[in-house]
C-alpha cells in the first residue's frame, strides 16, 4: 500500500486567501503552501483512490507523478473518491474530477442525501461522468486489494445542510492491504478520542489524524472569532497527542491543519508526504 498525502490544510488552505495572520503572514513569506486535504492511497500501486476530494484537486493531482493520465488517450490512475464527510473542503473538488470517462463515489447514506438535496452534487456531477455512487460500507474492497472499514467519529452536520436528517455524517477509514497486511487510518476530522476510536486505530501501522487546531482556544486566540476547536467538532491536537503514545508500534502524523495552527515538525503532514510505502 502506499499513502500520499495531496493536500494538509483544513478549509480555506494555508496561507488562506484573505488571512493576515501571523501563520498566514509567514506561510506567504516562505513561499510555504498547504492545500486542502485530500490524501490518495493504492494497493497495487496502479489503482488510486482519492480521500476526500479538495477543491485544490487539480493542482494536487498535476503534481503527483503517480496520478498523471495514459497510456490511453482518457486513462487515469484514479478510479474513485471516498468521502467522509459532506463538508465543502472535502467535495468542491468532485466538481473538478467531472471530465473523468468514469468515476466512482463511496459515502455515507447521510453524506450521500446531503450530497442529493441540500447541496445537489451527485445530481451535478451525474451530469457529466459515468457515476457510479456507492454505499459506503464496511467491509469495501477497491481495486488494487485494498479494505476499507469505517468509523463514525461525528454527527456535525455542515452548516450548509442544515436540518438535513442522517448520522454518519463524519467518518473515520482504515485502509488495509489486503496482500501486506499493513493498514492506515485517516481520520482528519475527529470530534472525540472515544473506546471505539482506540479500538479502531490499534495494530494500525500508520495514522493521519486531525490536525485542525493546537489548543480549543486556537482560533478565539488567534483571530478574535467565537468557536472553541471541539465546538466545531475537531479535537485538538494538546489533547489527541497523550492518547498516541498508548499504541505502540502505530504512527500519528496530523493534517487539516487550519491556517491559525502554527505547528511544523516530523509528526505534521505537508503536502505531498509520502505516509506509508510498503510495496
Ligand atoms: C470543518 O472541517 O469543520 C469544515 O470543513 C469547516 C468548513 O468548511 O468551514
Ligand atoms: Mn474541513
Ligand atoms: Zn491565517
Amino acid at each position: 500500500m502506499r499513502v500520499r498525502v495531496l493536500g494538509s490544510a483544513a478549509g480555506g488552505g494555508a496561507p488562506q486567501w484573505n488571512c493576515a495572520c501571523p501563520v498566514c503572514r509567514d506561510a506567504r513569506r516562505d513561499g510555504r503552501d498547504r492545500t486542502q486535504d485530500t490524501v490518495a492511497v493504492t494497493g497495487d500501486g496502479t489503482a488510486w483512490y482519492l480521500l476526500n476530494a479538495g477543491p485544490d484537486i487539480r493542482t494536487q493531482v498535476l503534481r503527483t507523478p503517480e496520478l498523471a493520465p495514459g497510456p490511453g488517450l482518457r486513462e487515469t490512475p484514479v478510479r474513485g473518491v471516498l468521502l467522509t464527510t459532506a463538508e465543502l473542503d472535502h467535495t468542491l473538488g468532485l466538481l473538478s474530477l467531472r471530465e473523468a470517462v468514469r468515476i466512482s463515489v463511496y459515502a455515507t447514506a447521510t453524506v450521500t442525501h446531503a450530497l442529493s438535496t441540500a447541496f445537489p452534487l451527485r445530481p451535478m456531477l451525474g451530469a457529466y461522468t459515468d457515476l457510479d455512487w456507492q454505499d459506503l460500507t464496511a467491509g469495501l474492497v477497491l481495486d488494487g486489494g485494498l479494505l476499507v472499514h469505517r468509523l463514525t467519529v461525528g454527527t456535525k452536520r455542515p452548516r450548509y445542510a442544515g436540518d438535513t436528517p442522517g448520522e454518519d455524517w463524519v467518518s473515520a477509514l482504515r485502509l488495509t492491504d489486503t496482500r501486506s497486511g499493513s493498514s492506515f487510518v485517516y481520520a482528519t476530522c475527529l470530534p472525540a478520542w472515544t473506546p471505539a476510536f482506540g479500538t479502531f486505530v490499534t495494530g494500525a501501522d500508520e495514522v493521519l489524524l486531525d490536525g485542525t487546531f493546537t489548543t480549543d482556544d486556537e482560533l478565539t486566540r488567534t483571530t478574535g472569532r467565537p468557536g472553541s476547536a471541539q465546538a466545531m467538532g475537531h479535537l485538538p491536537m494538546a489533547a489527541s497527542h497523550p492518547m498516541t503514545t498508548g499504541y505502540p508500534g502505530t504512527r500519528f502524523r496530523y493534517g487539516h491543519l487550519n491556517n491559525t495552527n502554527p505547528s511544523l515538525g516530523a509528526d505534521i503532514a505537508a503536502d505531498g508526504l509520502e505516509l506509508l510505502t510498503d510495496h
